[in-house]
């Protein structure tokens, strides 16, 4: 399959090659598009064929369900049985907007979109491109991230390309997307709302609509036994090529620690990557240096993040160290996607100890960590 490409910004949307998307959609084909979170692999939600297209365009589990994004609010009763009130409260807070909602679902969505789950994950996304995209489809536009299955989700489409390449139809080039990490999903099929992937809609900003919300617990604790109740959790994701660690603690000495294992891996003969901050950035020396943003904006981390693991890998990097970053607001978001890109290597150091975990250990003595 030859690929079509069509590059437009939201200010200037080619009209033209929005109408061809939409075409190709209706007829069962794949469009990758940019969002404000991440691009999205899109294929018609209601078509079962065309979810099938979707997760062999991406290599994924076909266990995994796909989000159902819309354009319109009261499309939601179309697919959705059994809506609660805090549905539309928090449609009003933050819609359109990077956040995703789990409701039961109707007989009109296919057992292929949803993964065979009897829910429907359903998000209403203001990257007006999306929009544009969805309405010239007809309203339902089932998208996962547009990366290869385990890789980073792309946030320019030159990264949709390389994953993608003659597995689509077209590829709609928005430029970089603006937020980086995936949309926070919540979870209300089951009384309290509950987010079972953080985003950029973090926990205060919803708990200020609805009152009390949850946590999946698999997001916190590495080593419960539990399933995460999003199936895309479970899978080792947002992966560089080579191997990534994340160190924690005492600034000084996560300074000392990187640079100290950067040398010895480089006198090996590995090509070594640091992820740091501005705030950072001058204390380093490796073959790639790279600052994802600053500690005073968390948010300019997450739009960094996935850029920085995909340049790694361009850069053939296969050993390399990320500082920890701050896991409240935003950064809890961060610091989910940077974990799983680690495999779950982290390392603490602190008064010249150093201690390997899989999760951060300063989460055992926050409260709201244990009565999750
Ligand atoms: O920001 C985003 O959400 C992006 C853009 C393209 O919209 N999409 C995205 O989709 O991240 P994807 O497929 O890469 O991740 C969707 C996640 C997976 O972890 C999946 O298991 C979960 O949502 N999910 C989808 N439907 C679900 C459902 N009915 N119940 C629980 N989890 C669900
Ligand atoms: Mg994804």
């Amino acid at each position: 399959m030859i690929t079509e490409y069509a590059v437009m910004t939201e200010d200037h949307i080619d009209e033209d090659a929005i109408r061809r998307a939409g075409e190709i959609l209706k007829k069962g084909g794949l469009v990758a598009f940019p969002t404000e979170t991440v691009y999205g692999l899109g294929g018609d939600a209601l078509n079962p064929e065309s979810s099938k297209k979707i997760y062999a365009a991406k290599g994924r589990p076909s266990d995994n369900p796909l989000i159902v994004h819309i354009c319109r609010l009261e499309d939601t009763e179309k697919i959705a049985r059994e809506i609660p009130d805090v549905y539309y409260k928090l449609a009003e807070a933050f819609w359109p907007g990077p956040m995703t909602m789990i409701l039961n679902k109707s007989d009109l969505v296919p057992n292929e979109t949803t993964g065979g789950l009897g829910t429907v994950a359903i998000r209403f996304p203001s990257n007006k491109i999306a929009h544009a995209l969805i309405e010239a489809e007809g309203g339902f536009i089932a998208a996962p991230s547009a990366n290869r299955s385990g890789r980073p989700s792309p946030t320019v489409a030159q990264y949709c390309r390389e994953d993608l390449d003659g597995r689509v139809e077209m590829i709609i080039d928005g430029g970089q997307v603006g937020i980086g990490v995936e949309s926070t999903i919540v979870d209300l099929t089951e009384g309290r709302p509950t987010i079972l992937r953080p985003g950029y809609i973090t926990m205060e900003m919803l708990e200020r609509v609805v009152g009390d919300v949850g946590i999946d617990k698999t997001i916190i604790d590495g080593t419960t036994a539990a399933r995460p109740k999003a199936p895309g959790m479970k899978y080792r994701h947002y992966a560089p090529k080579g191997d990534l660690t994340i160190v924690e603690g005492n600034p000084e000495e996560v300074i000392a620690y990187i640079n100290q294992k950067t040398a010895e891996a480089k006198a090996q003969g590995h090509r070594t990557g640091i992820i740091c901050t501005d705030e950072t950035r001058n204390r380093y020396s490796a073959d790639s240096v790279k600052s994802a943003g600053t500690r005073s904006d968390e948010a300019s981390i997450a739009h960094e993040l996935f850029l920085i693991l995909r340049e790694f890998d361009d850069e053939n990097i296969d050993i390399m160290y990320s500082e920890g970053f701050d896991e409240s607001g935003i950064g809890m978001a961060v610091m989910n996607r940077l974990i799983k890109a680690a495999g779950h290597q982290i390392v603490t150091v602190r008064d010249g100890k150093v201690t390997k975990s899989a999760m951060p250990l300063r989460r055992d003595i926050d409260p709201k960590w244990n009565e999750a």
